[in-house]
């Protein structure tokens, strides 16, 4: 679906130099430009592209080092130069050109922005109301409202969904369990705490017989009573239950920068299941399983079936996914719709999505499920059901409190240290998060995640910090970038490089669903940036062209790094 507001936008960065050079490659090779790709060279000394010949060799009637070397011999483009290193053919771009171009594109607002206008839902974060929000969600929404950040700055329809776990038997639980245990009191002072606690006691009375029994009964009972729809006791207090979980989610969205378009919880969808079952028995897939509704997925390769309602006829988490999905698509016709859960929900996503395959949706494979990795953190191993879980406010409160030691000591001076120290420590936190790969286990390690140095966060924001201040110290306007001389520029090639790349990595990051990407290649900015200021003196040159120039560097270096770490998710102070 076109969005018909964004201006189709240029390419930015090395981009810009990208798109010649293929384009002559294409008509030297008779070839579509679409077909050919560039690379990186491996060693950055050789260029800032690479393009191997092996593939197009043979069509050439040639080795690819012959390739390679007809190619640069021949190749014209300007403000390029191509040479070949045995079957590789290396790009450089004139220095002065990348400074022009870069410091043009790296001080706007929509650096890298692209114009792609498709609809991508993004559905992150979804804890479940009741329980505390642990570290796993801090995973999903980080990362999620990170990506959702990515797709909208190249120009998608980014529609944020939270998809709240605020239904089904477990809220029978809760509901008998306040009916024996609950104090009001307690509620009010820390509700998810006494909740958390209901939860806890409910499970550790269940393992006796007699009151297992009965507590079953009571639990059946209250969510038959909730799923009447009808305004009962049962469905007040789920609601008030609901409310005060979310008013202490909100504090951590707050904190965290992550927003939503939709909250639509599991039990929105509570209208909906009725259909959605008749929807999927009238597509013939559904079959009986003693008495039990389930979905055979053995063509597809998945060996447990999908249960779509229980012999007692209730519907579980899956036909509310069903529902959920089917309902998205009526109301969105996504070309995109992405669910960021942790990869120990993996099998559950695999068949609901079976499940629409074999009803012959034409639109199944367009959800996808973005699965990462554990966080382990060195207090332990951490569960619910035991009630030993590790809050997410607490991560991140004591990640501020580290954060306001550093602050103290660093710059006891500082005019507003509660905010610049919640800054750097709820920044530190996201940062570390979104720099290691999205699939693997991160470990946490308090000392390294809030280290002033080294692939951190408060290294960034210490490096924009330094740019802030360079330019306040400057007491003169920052020349804007048409009215610098590139060539007083052109000495920093590894500063432009590292800046001309971000806006690739915005994009890669958000076709890998990897905001890692991005991390990395801010990492790369920051210390092209360190390098820059530390050999190239800015202020007290005596030369004005030259010390206006290197200000506009600084200044687009500034602007990059914000922009940058606001995509992820991270504060970017001016002072610290
Ligand atoms: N509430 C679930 C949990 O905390 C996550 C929901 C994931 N989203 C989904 N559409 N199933 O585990």
């Amino acid at each position: 679906m076109p969005n018909p507001t964004m201006p189709d936008a240029a390419p930015h960065g090395l981009d810009a130099f990208a798109a010649p050079i293929r384009a002559a490659l294409a008509a030297a090779l008779e070839l579509d430009a679409d077909t050919i790709q560039l690379e990186r060279p491996k060693n950055e000394a050789h260029g800032e592209f690479a393009l191997p010949c092996f593939r197009f060799a043979k069509a050439a009637g040639k080795n690819p080092a012959e390739l390679a070397g007809h190619l640069a011999a021949t190749l014209e483009i300007p403000q390029v130069s191509a040479e070949a290193v045995g079957p590789f053919l290396n790009f450089q771009i004139d220095r002065t050109a990348l400074a022009a171009q870069v410091l043009g594109d790296a001080g706007q607002e929509g650096f890298g922005r692209a114009a792609d206008g498709e609809v991508t839902l993004v559905e992150y974060s979804s804890p479940n109301i009741a329980k505390p929000m642990h570290v796993g969600h801090l995973r999903s929404t980080v990362i999620g409202a990170a990506m959702a950040r990515l797709f909208d700055h190249l120009g998608h329809q980014v529609v944020r969904i939270n998809h709240l776990g605020d239904w089904g038997s477990q809220f029978g639980k809760l509901l008998a369990a306040w009916k024996r245990w609950g104090e009001e009191a307690e509620l009010e002072a820390d509700p998810i705490g006494h909740l958390l606690k209901l939860y806890v006691e409910y499970h550790e009375q269940e393992k006796d017989e007699k009151e297992g029994a009965s507590l079953d009964a009571e639990a059946k009972a209250a969510f038959l009573a909730l799923e009447s729809g009808e305004d009962n006791e049962e469905r007040r207090l789920w609601v008030r239950f609901t409310e005060l979980s979310l008013a202490e989610f909100q504090k951590i969205y707050d904190r965290l920068d992550a927003r939503f378009d939709l909250l639509r919880g599991e039990s929105w969808y509570e209208d909906k299941l009725d259909s959605t079952v008749d929807w999927l028995e009238s597509c013939g897939v559904v079959e009986d399983s003693d008495g039990a509704r389930i979905v055979d997925l053995e063509s597809e390769g998945i060996k447990t079936p999908c249960l779509i309602k229980t012999s007692h006829g209730t519907t579980l988490y899956a036909t509310r996914d069903l529902a959920a999905a089917k309902s998205r698509w009526d109301e969105f016709q996504f070309a995109r719709c992405l669910y960021f859960v942790g990869s120990e929900q993996k099998l559950h996503f695999d068949q609901f999505k079976a499940v629409l395959k074999r009803c012959g949706t034409s639109w199944w494979d367009r959800l996808e499920h973005v699965p990462f990795g554990l966080v382990r953190f060195p207090e332990g191993k951490l569960s619910t059901r035991a009630g030993r879980v590790l809050r997410l406010s607490e991560v991140l409160d004591r990640a501020v409190e580290l954060a306001r030691e550093i602050v103290e000591e660093k710059n006891p001076e500082h005019p507003d240290k509660d905010t610049v120290a919640e800054q750097v420590g709820v920044g530190a936190v996201i940062f570390h998060d979104l720099s290691h790969a999205r699939n693997k286990e991160v470990v946490f390690d308090w000392k390294e995640v809030l280290s002033f140095e080294g692939d951190t966060g408060p290294s960034l924001q210490y490096t924009h910090a330094r740019c802030c201040s360079i330019l306040r110290r400057a007491e003169r306007a920052v020349p804007s970038p048409s009215e610098v001389d590139p060539a007083l520029l052109a000495d920093a090639p590894e500063l432009w490089v590292a800046l001309g790349r971000f806006p690739a990595a915005v994009r890669e990051a958000a076709e890998k669903r990897e905001p890692m990407i991005l991390a990395q290649q801010l990492l790369k900015i920051g210390t092209a940036g360190n390098v820059f200021y530390r050999e190239k003196r800015v202020l007290g040159t005596g030369d004005e062209a030259l010390e206006g120039a290197r200000l506009a560097a600084i200044d687009a270096l500034r602007r990059t790094l914000a922009l940058g770490l606001g995509l992820l998710g991270v504060p970017a102070p001016t002072e610290m």
